[in-house]
């Protein structure tokens, strides 16, 4: 296999991928943190087809099955946040959120940081401070000027004006940027004095991949608002913006027309499958399994670098991260650079990865780098 050649996936199973000439590949990216529980867990694929066969597909915002009513209850007895608004990708919980926080604080103002991304729908791609050269730059024009932007990690500027500061608690493709201790505490309270609305963007961070279930729980901070998707139903397009009821209490009483919906919200074959999925992070403690081999990668890469992140979150400083990359794929290893300058090689395996996987990393690196 050369490393300019795409591959074709034709199955997935655990870390394993294969492609339709027969190749075995080892799947260090959990297909962008979304396989957490691994690819095509048999206990998520069993609860997406007994789904299927009985009610794929309700009725949005207007009637809802009991999945999703399920799941509902689920991420609120998870966060603590009481109210959800579900959605399709990432993106979409990220517009939820930023709709939210404009009706609670009727401002328009939003704070983001350098290096954020948060997707690239409108709302979402706005606030994104990844690449913006890239990103944004043929959609300035209409992307409005509400957005301020500071650095990640560093002092914040003032908040007069603003009605929501969104943060992902570590950056994912920004280059798994930690922010250093109590910083994030300092963003709440700095929300907490202007009365902004505090979003933490914890779509590639939720669910088990830092070492908790969810990133905030480290840091002891409560946001009003709180995004989730990738790893969320082990591989079905579903998402959430699960907020306080106070926050959410700002949208009102329905008046017969949805102010926010869209027709696959709250989807049952989605739902079923998150339920699945989070029954296996929180009963397998998945996360608890993230922090012990995140420990474990970070005693055996320390020799190749400063490794960067938390749990299975991880990113590796390397001066030439596309070419390991590049190496690793020709051996079978799928990671991909991330950052800025593609300065870190990106891991965020499954959770579920053997043991025996990993290892197996880290021997194919030692020989790649050496
Ligand atoms: C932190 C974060 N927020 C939002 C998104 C956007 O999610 P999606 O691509 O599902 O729209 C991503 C995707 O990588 C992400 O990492």
């Amino acid at each position: 296999m050369a490393d300019t050649d795409p591959i074709v996936w034709s199955s997935a199973r655990g870390a394993n991928v294969l492609d339709v000439d027969g190749n075995v590949l080892v799947d260090l990216t959990a297909g962008f943190g979304v396989a957490s529980v691994g690819h095509a867990h048999p206990a998520v694929v069993a609860a997406g087809q007994a789904q299927l066969g009985v009610l794929p597909h309700a009725m949005g915002d207007a009637f809802p099955d009991p999945r999703r009513i399920e799941l509902l209850e689920r991420l609120a007895e998870l966060t603590g946040l009481s109210h959800t608004i579900l959605g399709s990708s990432g993106s979409d919980a990220v517009e939820a959120a930023l709709k939210t926080a404009r009706m609670a604080t009727g401002r328009d103002g939003v704070l983001a940081f350098e290096g954020a991304y948060h997707g690239l729908s409108y709302g979402a791609l706005a606030v994104t401070g990844y690449k913006t050269g890239a990103f944004q730059a043929p959609f300035a024009a209409q992307l409005g000027a509400h957005v301020r932007r500071a650095e990640f990690g560093g002092e914040l500027p003032s908040l007069d004006g603003i009605g929501a500061v969104i943060v992902e608690p570590i950056q994912g493709r920004g280059g798994v940027r930690v922010p250093p201790p109590g910083w994030l505490a300092g963003v709440r309270a700095a929300c907490d004095q202007a009365g902004a609305v505090l979003i933490l963007d914890e779509i590639y961070t939720g669910f088990g991949r830092t070492g908790s279930l969810f990133a905030f729980q480290h840091e002891g901070v409560r946001p009003d608002l709180l995004c989730v998707g990738k790893g969320m139903a082990g591989g079905y397009p579903i998402s959430a913006c699960i907020g306080t009821r106070e926050v959410m209490a700002s949208w009102g009483a329905s008046k017969g027309e949805a102010l926010h919906t869209q027709t696959f919200l709250g989807n049952p074959v989605g739902s079923a499958m998150a339920l699945a999925c989070i029954d296996l992070v929180v009963n397998g403690e998945l996360h608890a399994r993230a922090e012990e081999y995140g420990d474990w990668a970070r005693r055996r890469l320390a020799r190749h670098g400063n490794l960067r992140g938390r749990g299975l979150l991880l990113g590796l400083e390397l001066p030439d991260a596309l070419g390991t990359s590049r190496a690793l794929f020709e051996r079978g290893w799928i990671a991909l650079p991330a950052g800025e300058q593609g300065e870190v090689l990106c891991l965020t395996p499954p959770l579920t990865i053997s043991g025996a996987q990993l290892e197996g990393f880290f021997d194919v690196l030692d020989e790649v780098l050496s």
